[in-house]
């Protein structure tokens, strides 16, 4: 099959034919129809996040099961479903006490020494990205990776609900309680970001504050509910963000993982608020916030991770949002792309230029 394998850091993604077993026990091969491109995976390229080269990236996939290994009992061939990162195990404290998307042994993959699911043509073993690898034609995933979908649910947005969605969306509705009348800030208006902000109107949210740098994103961010938007470019975005609020937003999303950005976080947080951290801050940096600032005003900072999900409940459930309205996928896709435009995909991505693009396969 095709893939687009990472060869080293801070390089294009190469084009290349590799295999893929056959589905042992537990597992499922699935056709891949689509995947978006999520900031991680640029993470990755760029060495913000340990994962190793020679790897085949993509983690926001949705697609129909082709084969099942033994033992298989949730899915049949030719069901639709969608991938996630945060497969569980179910026996865990995490898994058992409802937070089964914190189970550390969801990147578990084969055994040791075992037949890797993906090798090189020369046979060397590919390193799959959280169970996933959705770059590739064929996906070869526990089926804890997976939750059956909707045929009726087109596939291309429903890849988006596979990680941008469920980890803007969840933030807003799974991390944090948001009472109706709220003020909410988001910093940074991405994949991630836009779906926090979607998450926030849903609830009910009051004044629904979108930061980002890149002007055209702001037409994007109203028609999906921005009540007001802040150019970070334009001055001070702390200060903007206190001046609409009366002294700071009740809760603030940084959806873009910049040292600075998480200090702007924390800022424009109003006394009493939740700030929480969505973005990925690459591994070796530190981000100096006031202690003080905290105690004070009594703030809270939390992480959020994969939109604290249960996905085999959340996403069948983002799917009826969007199939009811409430929830805007088409508007969320800026451009569909085969896998052989991959690397130009991540060069938009850097310039701000995309909201989220999906590559979507014959
Ligand atoms: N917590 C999780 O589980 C989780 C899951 C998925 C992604 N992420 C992370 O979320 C972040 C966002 O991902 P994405 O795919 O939406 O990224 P993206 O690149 O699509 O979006 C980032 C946005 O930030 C904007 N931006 C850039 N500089 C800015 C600034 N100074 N102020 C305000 N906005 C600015 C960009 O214009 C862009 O719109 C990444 O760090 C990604 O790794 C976290
Ligand atoms: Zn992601
Ligand atoms: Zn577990």
């Amino acid at each position: 099959m095709k893939a687009a394998v990472m060869r080293g850091y801070n390089a294009p993604l190469v084009l290349e034919e590799v295999s893929i077993d056959d589905p042992g026990p537990g597992e499922v091969l699935v056709k891949t129809a689509a995947s978006g491109i999520c900031h991680s995976d640029l993470h990755v390229i760029e060495a913000s996040l340990p994962v190793p080269p020679p790897c085949i990236l993509g983690h926001e996939p949705a697609g129909v099961v082709e084969a099942v290994g033994a033992g298989v009992v949730d899915f049949t061939p030719g069901d639709h479903v969608i991938g996630c990162i945060t497969a569980w195990c179910g026996v865990c404290k995490f898994c058992t006490h409802g937070r089964p998307y914190l189970c550390p042994t969801q990147y578990a993959g084969r055994a040791p020494g075992s037949k890797p699911r993906l090798a090189a043509k020369n046979g060397d073993p590919l390193f799959q990205f959280a169970n996933l690898s959705s770059f590739a034609e064929k996906m070869l995933c526990p089926e804890r990776s997976l939750v059956k979908i909707r045929d009726d649910m087109p596939l291309d947005r429903a890849s988006l609900i596979g990680c941008g969605v469920t980890t803007g969306l969840g933030a807003a509705l799974n991390t944090v309680r948001i009472p109706a009348g709220a003020s909410v800030a988001i910093i940074g208006c991405g994949g991630v970001g836009l779906a926090a902000l979607q998450g926030a109107r849903i609830v009910g949210a009051g004044k629904i504050i979108a930061i980002d740098t890149q002007e055209w994103k702001f037409d994007l961010a109203r028609k999906l509910g921005a009540t007001e938007c802040v150019n970070a470019k334009d001055g001070d975005p702390v200060a903007a963000v206190q001046g609409l609020t009366g002294g700071g937003a009740d809760f603030v999303f940084e959806c873009l993982g910049s040292v600075a950005t998480v200090q702007q976080a924390v800022a424009m947080t109003g006394r009493g608020g939740t700030a929480v951290l969505v973005g990925v801050v690459p591994i070796t940096q530190q981000v100096p916030i006031s202690a003080a600032d905290l105690t004070l005003q009594e703030k809270h900072i939390t992480g959020s991770y994969m939109g604290s999900n249960r996905f085999r409940f959340d996403m069948p459930k983002y799917i009826e949002f969007y199939l009811d309205g409430r929830l805007r996928l088409d508007e969320m896709i800026s451009s569909r792309i085969p896998l052989e435009e991959i690397n130009p995909a991540f060069d938009r991505m850097r310039k701000g230029e995309a909201a989220r693009q999906v590559i979507v396969f014959d």
